[in-house]
């Protein structure tokens, strides 16, 4: 399979990458979060081929991106949680999950037949940029193969996916390196926390002035993307390590000697951002992993999450 096209971060890159959108092909752009595997959101062909590409179960929808809240708004019917959240937090690392509106032109596979899509505004200045140039919604789930830990640089994402994808926008190091918070603020009232991400939920309910619901990752529809094993390197993983073992590779978290460390000084930010680096270049040895406990607040909260799932046992 023929590897895929490195376009520069510059006016000709972005001028490739959208006119390749509007052809129906699929590229990859970073945004602060992780590299999403873009398409056309209106283009049900373009669509169905970020499923294949990333072997993704067909019922699993995805998050469409856009450039400014007026954008997402002729989309979507508009709620008074989403007005509060994405005041505060967009552009940013936060998805709305809301009604779609029946008019919206948005290919069915972006939702998998629900009658809510999720929402994202991204602050990365090349994502920015790129869905100027394009002019429309940009379907994107992270740019891995189903079930493989995210990409957070365009090496993660031609690793992954090789040839599947036609282009890859080359934007660095994304700085957040988690994906983005997923917020159900479809229903008055009751906003409802279905992923945590690069926003801490305690900052989305200062800005709420009350508490997030959560909803339970297992249940039927909530959030299809949870599964339980996922961002799964090739060997085991093992959490909340105080001491390693023979052959492993090991992560650590604040001042403990290891392989590779999240974040020696123990900064939450620091250590989001190289999570999913880290897990790629331990997972390259093809050791087991082991890795130190990460305490659970802030953003600690989705690095757990995303460990967890890292470490369930795969089907
Ligand atoms: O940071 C991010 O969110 C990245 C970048 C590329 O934007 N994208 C990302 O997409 O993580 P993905 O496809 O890996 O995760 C999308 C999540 C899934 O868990 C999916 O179930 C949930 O969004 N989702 C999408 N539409 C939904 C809906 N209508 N209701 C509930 N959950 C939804
Ligand atoms: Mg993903």
């Amino acid at each position: 399979m023929s590897q895929p096209l490195r376009l520069s971060p510059d006016k000709t890159g972005i001028a490739r990458a959208s006119a390749l959108l509007k052809d129906g092909a699929l590229v990859a752009l970073p945004t602060e979060t992780v590299y999403g595997l873009g398409a056309d959101a209106r283009n049900d062909r373009a669509v169905a081929e970020i499923f294949s590409a990333k072997g993704r179960p067909s019922f699993n929808p995805l998050i469409v991106h856009l450039p400014d809240v007026e954008a997402v708004r002729s989309y979507v019917e508009w709620t008074d949680t989403a007005e509060i959240l994405a005041s505060a937090f967009w552009p940013g690392a936060l998805t709305l999950v809301l009604p779609l509106r029946p008019d919206s032109g948005i290919a069915p596979l972006v939702t998998a037949g629900l009658s809510t899509v999720a929402v994202r505004v991204p602050a990365h200045p090349l994502a920015q940029a790129l869905l100027r140039a394009f002019g429309g919604p940009v379907a994107a789930p992270s740019a891995n193969r189903s079930g493989q830990i995210s990409p957070t640089t365009a090496d993660h994402v031609e690793r992954s996916l090789g040839g599947r994808v036609a282009a890859i926008l080359d934007g660095g190091p994304c700085p957040v390196g988690l994906e983005s918070t997923i917020v159900d603020a479809s229903e008055a009232g009751a906003p409802c926390l279905l992923r945590p991400g690069g926003i801490p939920a305690e900052a989305l309910e200062q800005a709420l002035g009350h508490p997030l619901e959560i909803r339970d990752g297992s249940e039927a529809i909530s959030a299809p993307g949870q599964l339980r094993s996922h961002y799964a390197p090739a060997e085991t993983v093992r959490l909340n390590a105080t001491e390693w073992r023979e052959g492993e590779a090991t992560l650590g978290f604040g001042p403990v000697s290891a392989d590779l460390n999240l974040s020696p000084a123990g900064d939450l930010t620091e250590a989001a951002a190289n999570l999913f680096g880290h897990l790629h270049a331990l997972d390259e040895t093809g050791r087991p992993i082991a890795v130190s406990p990460v305490p659970m607040h802030g953003l600690g909260c989705a690095i757990n999450d995303r460990l967890s799932r890292a470490a369930a046992p795969r089907d």
